[in-house]
Formats: structure tokens, sequence, C-alpha cells
């Protein structure tokens, strides 16, 4: 019997729903598979389409900063398996690299993917757009990204916000335009003067009383 599964808008700091898919790597359950890792879960539309197979070998071709920052990735679109499978031969020719991350496939990826709001109606009834979930070890999702599918994603940026999040999580800092890792951070505004000399040892600039900046802290 199939269950129908009703899309519900995800906001930040919900919990990321359960759910249990195949995929290139058998059966995963997700929250069990998330285990404590952050997690980059992301939508693609179909397999053998050509952006797609770029974005996937980018997000192959990254796994060393995936593995740095405590990251699983985990990618689905409703494609079947056995197409994920075979697809991923001709992205590993294609972009030089080796796809060790798993795939969610067929309708069980589909009822995951109408969970997480990935099919967008008007863009097509049928393709996941290019979405992107930035999950926490806590399983909260803490960011969202979403693209058509003509739009090809950064990966640098997914990085960045994930690198801001993680910064974020553990000094009272937040991150400033254009910031990337090891730039300037905004010290909180609900930081005293008197707190703030004591957190960041570094100092701050006082551009105006709601304005500091200081070096970003070591974490
Ligand atoms: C692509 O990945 O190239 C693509 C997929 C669906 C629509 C347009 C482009």
């Amino acid at each position: 019997m199939t269950i129908a599964v009703e899309a519900k808008p995800l906001r930040i700091n919900d919990l990321a729903p359960d759910f249990t898919s195949d995929s290139t790597h058998g059966t995963i359950e997700f929250h069990k598979w998330a285990a404590k890792d952050w997690v980059v879960f992301f939508s693609h539309p179909k397999d053998f389409t050509p952006v797609c197979t770029t974005e996937l070998g980018e997000v192959a071709k990254r796994k060393a900063d995936w593995d740095k920052r405590g990251c699983k990735v985990l990618a689905l679109s409703v494609d079947g398996v056995e197409e994920h499978k075979k697809w991923t031969k001709d992205i590993e020719e294609t972009q030089d690299c080796k796809v060790e991350y798993p795939i969610l496939g067929g309708p069980s990826a589909k009822d995951a993917a109408n969970l997480y709001g990935m099919i967008h109606p008007n863009a097509s009834d049928t393709f996941t757009v290019r979405t992107v979930f930035f999950i926490d070890p806590n399983k909260k999702v803490r960011a969202m990204i979403t693209y058509p599918a003509p739009t090809g994603r950064s990966f640098d940026e997914v990085l960045r916000v994930l690198d801001a999040l993680q910064l974020t999580d553990k000094a009272s800092v937040a991150t400033p335009v254009n910031w990337k890792k090891g730039g300037d951070c905004i010290i909180l505004p609900s930081i005293s003067d008197d707190d703030a000399k004591k957190k960041f040892p570094k100092g701050f600039k006082t551009l105006r009383p709601y304005l500091r900046v200081t070096p970003q802290p070591e974490v």
C-alpha cells in the first residue's frame, strides 16, 4: 500500500523529517544514517542531464572539504537507483571523480522529496528542483537554498554557509556580507563591550555601537 505523503514547508530550526529510502548505498534510514554529523541533503532534477552531472561531480571532488567539517552529503532525485548507478559512471568519467556518497532514488525517494518540499509544482510536477538543506547534528534544519533546474549551484557557497553555521554555533559572532572562512566577523549585539573584551582577545573595532568588527575567533 502506498501512503500519500503531504508536503509541509520546512523552516529554519524545524526538525529535519526522518524517512527511509532506497539509495545507491542500499536502504537509508535518514536519522540513523546521519548519526551525530552535519548533513548537506540536496536534490537535483534528473539523471543523465548536463548541469546535474557537473554538480554531482563537484560534490564528489569536494569530499575532503565535507570530511573536514564533519559533514555527510546525501543526494536525491526521483529517478531509480539503477539509473543513478549507471549515471554515476558518466559522472565519474566526465568529471574525473569518484562518487562515494549515496544518491536516493525511486518511489521512496519521491516520498522523502515531498516531505522536504523538493518538488515545486509550478516548476515541474515530477522533477525535484535544486534544493539544499543544511541539517545539524541535532537534526535541525539550519538553512536552505533553492534554485531552478537550469541554474547550477555554487558548492563554494554551500561550504561557506556550512562554515558560517559551524562558526556562529561556537562563538558569539555573526558573519557579515561576503564573509569567507578566516574573514572578520561581527560581534553579536547582545554581547556587552565588557564581555566582548573578555571573549575576543584579538580585540574589536566599534564602527557603531551595534557594529563591532573582530578578527575571526579561534573555535
Ligand atoms: C540539467 O541538469 O542540466 C538540467 C536538468 C533539468 C532541466 C534543465 C537542466
